[in-house]
């Protein structure tokens, strides 16, 4: 089969299309022959092997897997002979933060980790376009106690993660504000956003409107910048470890001072995003973003693309 393959951590460049072995599923896996996958913020990270911490889970020095991919979506190709809730034939979409190699055109995932069926009229795009910045999305969500009618900014609306959760914010009943770009105003206010803000335009750490949360799903900003925005206990969430990595130690400070808070969102439990957002996927309440395509021989090219920061939603790594 075709695959990308890296042996070390580095730029789009490391990667080459080779072909390799088609691989065997154990017992309790699932051979999956993959029709779609994304190439993400957490794909890059994970090709150039930073942030360092990242390398604990996909790698010392130099990566676990040589095929790169965290999410997918397809078609089961064959099972292990322990493989009770999945048969040949059936669409699944999956997602792993460390890794699943699906980049290729066959992978296998063992069956009770975060593989589910796809929605009946859900297409494989749509459905590998809904793991990675839905679940983080998700993981800034379930963070907090959020409440119909209060009121959100979104920083960074036009990202995989900032896209998916305007979505979510409004299908719980949330009073939501997104900041994006002159070109994707449009784009946001068909997401539902209720108010938008231009970054371009206007700073929205200077507007008057406070908010109940500001979440920075592009991670440009600052607790301090900020901090006027919220509400009296708002709460600052941001995708980002800030400078300093102040994020990872600000939530303990204002826990302990009191008042306004920061939250670093920490995501777990992938299997419950992916079955918290088939849900909105099956009702309608969410549609994933797509910016572009590429075929698999062009995915270094798809990697300096999403590296740039600038894609809108999700870059889609084609199979035909
Ligand atoms: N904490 C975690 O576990 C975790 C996991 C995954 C990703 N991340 C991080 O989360 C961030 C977002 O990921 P993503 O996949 O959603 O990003 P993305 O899709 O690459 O975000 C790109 C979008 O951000 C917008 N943007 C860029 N600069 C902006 C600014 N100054 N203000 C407002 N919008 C701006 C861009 O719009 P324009 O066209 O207007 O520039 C573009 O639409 C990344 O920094 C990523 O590293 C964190």
């Amino acid at each position: 089969m075709k695959a990308a393959i890296r042996r070390k951590y580095g730029p789009p460049d490391t990667i080459s299309i080779e072909m390799v072995e088609t691989p065997v599923p154990k017992e309790n896996e699932i051979l999956v022959r993959v029709h779609a996958a994304t190439v993400n913020r957490t794909d890059c990270a994970i090709l150039l092997g930073k942030p360092f911490v990242m390398q604990f889970f996909t790698g010392l020095g130099t990566p676990k897997s040589p095929t790169t991919g965290t999410d997918f979506a397809g078609q089961v190709e064959a099972v292990g002979k322990e493989v009770t809730s999945f048969q040949a034939g059936e669409r699944v979409w999956g997602f792993n933060d460390s890794g699943l190699a699906s980049h290729a055109q066959y992978l296998t995932i063992p069956e009770h980790t975060a593989v589910l069926k796809i929605p009946e009229h859900i297409s494989y795009e749509q459905a590998a376009a809904s793991a990675e910045g839905a679940h983080y999305a998700y993981n800034f969500i379930n963070k907090v106690a959020l409440k119909a009618g209060q009121k959100v900014l979104v920083n960074g609306a036009t990202g995989a993660i900032g896209s998916a959760a305007v979505q979510m914010l409004k299908s719980m009943g949330l009073y939501v504000t997104a900041v994006c770009n002159t070109s994707n105003v449009a784009l946001v206010t068909a997401l539902g956003a209720d108010k938008v803000v231009d970054y371009q335009k206007e700073d929205f750490t200077q507007m008057e409107e406070q908010y109940d949360f500001v979440f920075d799903a592009v991670g440009k900003s600052t607790f301090s910048w900020c901090k006027p925005l919220l509400k009296p206990g708002g709460t600052y969430i941001s995708s980002e470890l800030g400078p300093h990595a102040e994020n990872l130690y600000l939530p303990l400070l204002t826990k302990i001072r009191g008042g306004k808070k920061v939250v670093f969102p920490i995501p777990s439990d992938i299997k419950g995003s992916l079955r918290f957002i088939q849900n909105l996927l099956e009702t309608g309440q969410f549609k994933p973003v797509i910016d572009r395509k590429y075929p698999l021989e062009q995915i270094a090219e798809a990697y300096t693309y999403v590296a740039s920061g600038q894609k809108t939603g999700n870059v889609i790594i084609g199979f035909e």
